[in-house]
């Protein structure tokens, strides 16, 4: 199969593809993007789910709002239960460039669901309906919502909800294909993400352990118009440019140990020059994770960059190891 990849309109955009970068909390703020966007071949990546409330705060904190002249389309993914508080932050994002607006509907974290966040919209389809409507009259800009499936809950949700969003005007569904209790580790649930193209008039984007081509096509069995892919992309950022050669028949050379290395180090001081030292190396372990396992490293190897505590010593592990 070959051809899956393709340009999408969604909303007023028309995009060169349709292939989508998730929001990944703790992870997706601009230096990541940045490294995405290195290689490119998608249709916009998105921002870590922000509260209304915080995008409404008079000094916003830089993680969440920044982004970097080099990033391409960027989507600000919003949470929140207030129609007009949603609104405001949906303007406040634009302003600060903004391309595409999404509501999050998914989140399981007890301390977002607690507030009616996150998932927790699922469970009541006519506010959410209103919260569509309401971020719908405020921008012109393609506005998606991003929700979780049924799965082995035993609850049937997912009908109600997709209908909410399309009378609520929304221009396109993105769904994860796990119910919010079943995290992120059972295998995705096809089967419902197509249930959800079917019932659907508006364009789905199937979300939900897209790691290579082959799983790329499962998901595009099951009729969505879109692939988005979450975690597969950390350590990994020309993952799309890979999917994409492929479905075009073309080679593609994966960057060497060496250049995955260099990206590793470039992820980190972009993330310093956002946050601090401190706070970018403590988040550069867990990246040590993905980017050894990419460049074909063993276990043994990241485990050394956890006590890491300065950028020149990570400069010199990455030399070291990188190789
Ligand atoms: C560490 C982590 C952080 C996440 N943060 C968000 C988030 O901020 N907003 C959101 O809608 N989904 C979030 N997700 C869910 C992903 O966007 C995606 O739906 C999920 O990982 C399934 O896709 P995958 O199997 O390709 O990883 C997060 C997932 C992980 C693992």
């Amino acid at each position: 199969m070959s051809g899956l990849i393709r340009p999408i309109r969604l909303g007023n955009q028309l995009f060169g593809s349709n292939l989508i970068q998730a929001p990944l909390a703790g992870v997706s703020c601009a230096p990541f993007r940045d490294m995405i966007w290195q290689f490119g071949e998608l249709a916009y990546c998105a921002t870590e789910m922000v509260s209304a409330k915080t995008l409404l705060l008079k000094s916003i904190p830089k993680r969440y709002i920044y982004k970097s002249p080099t990033e391409g389309p960027l989507c600000y993914q919003l949470s929140g239960t207030d129609p007009d508080e949603l609104s405001k932050a949906a303007y406040v994002a634009s302003a600060h460039g903004a391309d595409l607006i999404d509501l999050n509907c998914g989140c399981p974290m007890p301390k977002v669901r607690r507030k009616g966040c996150g998932s927790a919209q699922l469970s009541d389809s006519s506010r959410l309906y209103q919260l569509v409507a309401a971020l719908r009259k405020t921008t012109d800009k393609p506005l998606s919502i991003k929700i979780r499936v049924d799965g082995a809950s035993g609850s049937s949700f997912t009908q109600d909800v997709v209908k909410a969003i399309n009378d609520g005007g929304a221009d396109f569904i993105i769904v994860h294909g796990r119910h919010w209790t079943e995290g992120y580790e059972v295998p995705a649930r096809l089967d419902e993400i197509s249930a959800v193209v079917q019932a659907s008039r508006i364009p789905v984007i199937g979300n939900g352990d897209i790691k290579d081509y082959q799983s790329l096509q499962n998901m595009f069995k099951t009729g969505c118009a879109g692939a988005m892919v979450g975690r597969a992309s950390t350590g990994r950022p020309w993952l799309f440019a890979e999917l994409t050669a492929i479905d075009q028949g073309k080679s593609f050379t994966k960057p060497s140990p060496v250049e995955i290395g260099a990206l590793f180090l470039s992820h980190i001081e972009k993330l310093i020059e956002l946050e601090n030292e401190s706070r970018a190396l403590m988040q550069g372990r867990q990246f040590s994770k993905y980017y050894a396992r990419s460049a074909g490293l063993s276990s043994e190897v990241y485990l050394k960059f956890y006590s890491v505590k300065a950028l020149d010593e990570l400069r010199e592990l990455i030399d070291l190891n990188f190789r």
